[in-house]
């Protein structure tokens, strides 16, 4: 088995797992230093292309993020997101999950599940592809935001399709937006570490959207911690630069040939 994901594996009952997304090599050089994960996510669509959700990005988008976050990644285990209707079957999964590690050099990929496509996940892990799946609120399959497993009825089903997961050969599993005793009670039953965004301090790891702890997507529901406002820093350093340009300070002889 490939070293990082026995050591993310073996991280279960031990030690948190820290994981964040990103979608270039500088941000992903600096998380590399402190996270066991980084996701290429498919929040990208959102967060970087401005789309309204992230249905139309595609898998070519996909790989060329990857490549670039790969470029600044030296330790982290990197998963890359196979996008909306790349893994309707399992040929298709197949083709792309192959394409996508081929030009990013991801070590794994992550697939949303709409509680029947766990062949999929077999597909994939049959052939040696590692994949992380990911549960509750599921962007690309669900329309509307609700924090899910809220009913005892939705708590089965959470679990059931959990399992599911694990047995189709799932390394992890992301629980997304789901409540606090549904994710305990998954993160107890599975052998498998369940990575949390929005889902309490009782999974194994969490993970959440880079530009959005930074203050930069200007996305913030109850779930994320904004740790810094970069947009202010940012929008700072840019209102100087322009008074410079403007008040002929820069460039001075320190940056002129
Ligand atoms: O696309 C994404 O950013 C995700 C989250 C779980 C972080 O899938």
């Amino acid at each position: 088995m490939m070293k990082k994901i026995k050591d993310f594996l073996n991280k279960k009952n031990k030690s948190k797992i820290v994981c964040l997304t990103s979608f270039s090599k500088n941000i992903a050089n600096i998380l590399d230093r402190y996270c066991d994960v980084i996701l290429v996510g498919d929040s990208l669509a959102n967060v970087l292309y401005g789309m309204k959700n992230t249905h139309g990005i595609t898998v070519s988008t996909m790989a060329n993020h990857g490549a670039s976050v790969k470029a600044g990644v030296k330790k982290s285990l990197l998963v890359i997101d196979m996008p909306k209707n790349s893994y309707n079957t399992s040929r298709t999964a197949i083709k792309n999950a192959k394409f996508l590690i081929k030009k990013s050099k991801c070590d794994a990929v992550k697939i949303e599940s709409n509680s029947k496509n766990f062949h999929i996940i077999t597909a994939l892990t049959n052939i040696g592809i590692k994949v992380m799946g990911h549960i509750g609120y599921t962007p690309q399959f669900k329309k509307k935001f609700k924090i899910q497993g809220l009913t005892k009825r939705d708590e089965k089903k959470l679990l059931l399709e959990s399992k599911e997961i694990e047995k189709a050969g799932a390394f992890g599993i992301v629980l997304e937006c789901i409540k606090k005793e549904t994710a305990r009670k998954i993160t107890k039953e599975l052998k498998i570490p369940t990575i949390g965004i929005g889902s309490s301090v009782h999974c194994d790891g969490q993970i959440l959207v880079t530009e959005d702890i930074l203050g930069l997507s200007g996305f913030y529901p109850k779930f994320v911690k904004k740790y810094i406002n970069l947009n202010k820093i940012i929008e700072k350093s840019v209102q100087k630069y322009r008074k410079e340009v403007i008040t002929r300070k820069f460039p001075n002889k320190n940056n002129s040939y």
